[in-house]
């Protein structure tokens, strides 16, 4: 890689240590788990030295922004100083991936009853999700390590970025997803790009029970996030929000948790940017799940962060339908070390929430969602306040489960009957079926000014 001169200062040398007994490694395992004790790894860098001039690395990530080559176009190779060094600059699989919008959301803050609300969209990366951040990282060392076959089990976000980056990469890829649970748009994207796509009879854990065999006896490379370099990858879109917010640290920052690996890598970020003195203080990192699929919920309320209680998943919200989450503790030391929270929304208040953020301009997936949602818990029981400032990561696009959207508008998502009927009913925006005459289509404009008005 490139030598810079804040590179040279840096000296990151990468190394991989166990959260569990923090026995340090210089190579993984196929399963990326700890040879003593079985717990998942993550990767530091133990020659990092807090900086004299920590700014001296933003102003090279600032000034990547302007130059034509692809890996300072991409959001995540353009802080490559905070990535492992050992990736060869010519094995790197970039879609430009990251460099992301930050959007005010004015009505949302409005709903919640904050001040400043801003959305960090990754929804707007190359395949529609947050996956590409971690994906481009972890995919350029398969290939630098000669793997002809990837592998993940998903809910469809990770199968569809790591298609699409096994194809740009020449690798072939295998995708593991629950049938019937994930959306059609994430299952097009990932046969579109070329994986071998298996539906199996079981849900998300199951994906991952059966995965970690296959990859224990075939030479193909795990790239879900259990692959700390995923976590590496997503990471930088904590340092890419900090620089768009002017290295000012937001009061909270509020993340949807599925198997927990975006939550850990978030908080890894901003431990790594205090350390190397680009910000003063962490936010609060909260984590938001469906009420039907609250393992780590539960897990902080009913045994304070110390055992995984592990749930069979039930939510509309398909990508964090997730009962048994591989980076838990990852997610549990990132809440107790920035003092977040943890909340849990209902079916309903994930459909309104994500027609409000819809409402905004911005539209997202159910997923994403969950972060509006509670936040407006968060906002009712005090933990957050009205002048606090907020950031929701929206993790998916709008476009990736169109049924969902489909089916909330015209009404068929809930029963007429279910809690906060009239407020769905208040959200929907049916389609109408007219006889195509200009006068049709005029009465019905002046209908709907008439009710926006009212
Ligand atoms: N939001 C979306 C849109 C997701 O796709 C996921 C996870 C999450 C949130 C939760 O992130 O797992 O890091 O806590 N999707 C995975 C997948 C599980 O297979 O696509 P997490």
């Amino acid at each position: 890689m490139t030598k810079t001169a804040a590179d040279a200062r840096c000296k990151p040398t990468a190394q991989f240590r166990c959260i569990g007994c923090a026995s340090s490694f210089t190579q993984a395992g196929t399963a990326f788990r700890c040879p003593a004790c079985g717990d998942l790894l993550e990767i530091v860098y133990p020659h990092w030295d807090a900086q004299p001039r920590p700014h001296a690395f933003a102003d090279v990530w600032l000034h990547r922004r302007a130059s034509p080559l692809p890996l300072d176009q991409s959001g995540v190779w353009r802080f490559r100083e905070i990535l492992p060094q050992e990736i060869g600059e010519a094995e790197v699989v970039t879609l430009r991936e990251g460099n992301t919008p930050l959007y005010p959301l004015p009505r949302c803050a409005r709903a919640a009853g904050v001040e400043h609300l801003l959305a960090k969209h990754q929804g707007m990366n190359p395949t529609g999700s947050f996956k590409d951040t971690g994906m481009t990282v972890a995919a350029s060392v398969a290939r630098q390590h000669g793997f002809r076959w990837v592998a993940c089990a998903s809910t469809g976000n990770t199968s569809a970025s790591m298609a699409a980056y096994a194809a740009r990469a020449g690798m072939k890829s295998l995708v593991l997803v629950p049938q019937g649970k994930i959306s059609w748009g994430k299952l097009s994207q990932a046969l579109d790009y070329g994986a071998v796509t298996c539906e199996l009879k079981t849900d998300f854990d199951g994906c991952m029970r059966v995965l970690n065999e296959v990859v224990e006896r075939m030479p193909v490379y795990l790239l879900n996030s259990v692959n700390p370099y995923r976590i590496e990858g997503q990471k930088t879109a904590a340092f890419e929000l900090m620089e768009q917010l002017s290295w000012q640290v937001p009061d909270h920052v509020i993340v949807p948790g599925g198997n927990l690996g975006n939550s850990s890598a978030l908080g890894k970020a901003f431990f790594e940017m205090k350390h190397l003195g680009l910000v003063s203080r962490l936010p609060k990192i909260s984590i938001i799940q469906a009420e039907g699929a609250n393992p780590l919920v539960r897990t902080v309320r009913e045994t304070a962060g110390k055992k995984l209680i592990a749930v069979h998943p039930e939510t509309m919200a398909s990508a964090i339908r997730i009962g048994n989450p591989a980076s838990w503790e990852k997610a549990v030391r990132v809440l107790e070390a920035t003092g977040g929270t943890v909340e849990q929304v209902s079916e309903a208040e994930i459909a309104l929430a994500k027609a409000e953020i819809g409402a905004d301009g911005i539209g997202c997936e159910p997923a994403s969602a969950v972060t509006l949602a509670g936040l407006k818990k968060l906002v009712q029981q005090g933990f957050v306040k009205a002048k606090d400032s907020v950031v929701l990561i929206l993790t998916g696009h709008l476009l990736k489960d169109p049924e969902f959207t489909l089916k909330f508008h015209r009404g068929d998502l809930f029963a007429a009957g279910d809690a906060q009927a009239a407020d769905i009913a208040q959200a929907q925006r049916r389609p109408v079926v007219l006889e195509a005459t200009a006068g049709a289509v005029i009465r019905t404009l002046e209908d709907a000014d008439r009710c926006a008005g009212s």
